[in-house]
């Protein structure tokens, strides 16, 4: 595990964050920017990129803004291109956009299925496919971040879209790990795993379902995160020191996992079926 600190090791990197205009990446962003990293910023939301990315450069930091939508493998490509293009290297990459569907799992429309398989995991091979042969190529240290949540490790009802993929993001990003070993590339993998952060994710996704409790639960969510979700300025924060330190397994909110995840593996050991822990 490394001691030096996050800001002397990213300082001057150039850094790519999808679904930067918001929420967790809009933090990411200005938490690179403090670092003195030089960005490339991604989201399908033009104008509110557009809007992050000036008031970034107002402070003088170096930023790329890029319209992408990360579920289209060509768009993914574009913005490699003008990554590399514009700072002729890219040393840690971050996947983070992501979208939300409630309801339940028979009754989530098809489509709805589809685009948050196609955000949450597509969008995440889309970036690997097109950034991961660049670093290799350039051989430099690098880093990839994928932004999973506490959702892969417990699954839920009325939201089993994002569980899949937020489950899905932990295998990917853990066969990426072992990939990077067997190919001894100096690219350092790691999964973060947010509990509530202060974001728009939950009303993005709200008066979709015409299932009361969906709507009720995306609520309960919303307002979790309105009174006990920490910032998404803390969360990058938090997260960029564990990844500095070298781990895979990075969460800002380590209470959140250790009070689950071992009952959990007791239950699964022990073959106890799953109870509903709560009433929507
Ligand atoms: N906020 C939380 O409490 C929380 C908890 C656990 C995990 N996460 C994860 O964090 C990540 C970011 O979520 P957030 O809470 O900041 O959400 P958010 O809705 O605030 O931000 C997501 C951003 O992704 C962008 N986006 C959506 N579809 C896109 C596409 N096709 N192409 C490019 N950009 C696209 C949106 O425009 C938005 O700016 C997600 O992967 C989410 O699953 C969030």
């Amino acid at each position: 595990m490394s001691e030096i600190p996050a800001a002397e090791q990213f300082a001057g990197k150039v850094v790519v964050i999808t679904g930067a205009s918001a929420g967790i990446g809009s933090g990411f962003a200005k938490q690179a920017a403090a670092y003195g990293m030089k960005l490339v910023l991604a989201d399908i939301a033009e104008e509110k990129l557009n809007t992050v990315a000036e008031d970034l450069r107002a402070q003088g930091v170096e930023v790329e803004a890029v319209r992408t939508d990360v579920s289209d493998p060509a768009s993914v490509e574009a913005l490699a291109e003008r990554a590399y293009d514009r700072f002729g290297a890219v040393d840690m990459l971050i996947n983070n956009a992501g979208i939300m569907a409630m309801g339940f799992s028979w009754e989530v429309p098809a489509e709805k299925w589809d685009a948050v398989l196609r955000v949450n995991i597509g969008g995440y091979v889309n970036g690997l496919r097109a950034f991961v042969p660049r670093m290799l190529e350039q051989g430099t240290k690098g880093w990839i971040l994928q932004v999973s949540s506490i959702g892969g490790l417990f699954p839920s009802p009325l939201m089993s879209p994002y569980s899949v993929t937020k489950f899905g993001t932990l295998a990917l990003t853990e066969s990426l790990h072992y990939e990077m070993q067997m190919r001894q590339a100096p690219i350092q993998v790691s999964v973060v795993l947010p509990d509530s952060v202060k974001s728009e994710i939950f009303s993005a996704a709200k008066g979709e379902s015409t299932l009361p409790a969906a709507d009720a639960f995306n609520d309960a969510l919303q307002q979790r995160a309105d009174t006990i979700g920490i910032t998404p300025e803390e969360h990058a924060a938090r997260v960029f020191e564990q990844v500095a330190q070298g781990r895979y397994w990075v969460t800002a909110q380590p209470e959140a996992v250790d009070q689950g995840i071992v009952p959990r593996a007791e239950m699964i050991r022990d073959r106890v079926n799953p109870v509903l822990s709560f009433e929507v």
